[in-house]
């Protein structure tokens, strides 16, 4: 992406960003961090790359981890002012629902709906006490547009997320804390570049051909392509800046047009 202008409008802000070594997160991390954030990311492994934010290990489909995090920010920093649940993906197989048991189900659910509700469970007493905080949920278009042959438990699980955000936003919107969802589209991350290279290995067809092949699967994007993860850090860097104040409880979709829906 060209350089941009990032405004400085996070300064005296924490921020956690789950899932942040990586794809998505990462560039929430960074961008917050630009922002002027002080920004403490979690995953399971430390990155192979170095790490320009105070990094703590937590695997957040475990009750047990989410609340050694939740110690150890609580301990270091006080509390945060800005929560990013990123953790999610798609991690069961396509074919539709006799593909799919119990298991694929559960760690579906526990990645996508479960570890974002214990998240802000123990962390929202801190923003209650200060009055003030945003949450942000990344979901998925697939939320809104579930596809039975492609990610029936991911796409339940997302539209569970979504549910669950705009009902915690009417709860918190009196307390001073504003919630949000973002829904991207297909975005160049890693394992969405892995599914495009496994298609074109598996039908010994070329990248380009695979891509459109995805592309035509989703129904298509109207940009003719997919989303840098850096357009969809400055969605979420303006949600949780001071200009957005009065947004909460909706859910944006970064897609490049692909919902065929009215919003
Ligand atoms: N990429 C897309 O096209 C796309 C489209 C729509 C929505 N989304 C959503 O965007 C979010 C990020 O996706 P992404 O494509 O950027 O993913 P990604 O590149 O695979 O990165 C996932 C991040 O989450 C961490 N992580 C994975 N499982 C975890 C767990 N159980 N506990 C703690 N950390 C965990 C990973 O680090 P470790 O492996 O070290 O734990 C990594 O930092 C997800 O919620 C996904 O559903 C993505």
């Amino acid at each position: 992406m060209e350089n941009k202008t990032i405004y400085k409008d996070l300064q005296g802000k924490r921020a956690l960003v789950t899932g942040g070594t990586k794809g998505i997160g990462k560039a929430i991390a960074d961008q917050l961090a630009q922002a002027g954030a002080q920004v403490i990311v979690s995953a399971r492994n430390y990155p192979v790359d170095t790490l320009a934010h105070h990094f703590i290990a937590a695997d957040l489909t475990r009750p047990d981890h989410v609340s050694k995090l939740e110690q150890e920010i609580n301990e270091k920093f006080g509390g945060i002012d800005i929560l990013i649940n990123n953790v999610g993906g798609l991690t069961t197989p396509s074919g539709g629902f006799s593909t799919l048991t119990d298991q694929h189900w559960e760690s579906e659910l526990q990645l996508n709906l479960l570890a974002a509700i214990r998240l802000d469970r123990v962390l929202l007493p801190k923003m209650l006490d200060q009055k003030s905080g945003v949450i942000i949920h990344i979901s998925s278009v697939a939320g809104r547009q579930p596809l039975w042959h492609l990610n029936m438990a991911y796409a339940v699980s997302k539209a569970a997320l979504n549910s669950y955000s705009k009902t915690l936003s009417s709860e918190l919107a009196s307390k001073g804390i504003r919630v949000l969802t973002v829904s991207p589209g297909a975005t160049k991350t890693p394992p969405m570049e892995k599914v495009i290279h496994d298609l074109a290995a598996s039908q010994g067809i070329p990248v380009d051909d695979a891509f459109q092949q995805l592309l035509n699967h989703v129904g298509g994007i109207p940009m003719g392509r997919m989303a840098e993860p850096e357009e969809v850090a400055s969605l979420v860097h303006f949600l949780v800046s001071p200009a957005a104040a009065y947004l909460t409880g909706a859910n944006y979709a970064i897609d490049g047009g692909s919902l065929p829906v009215v919003n």
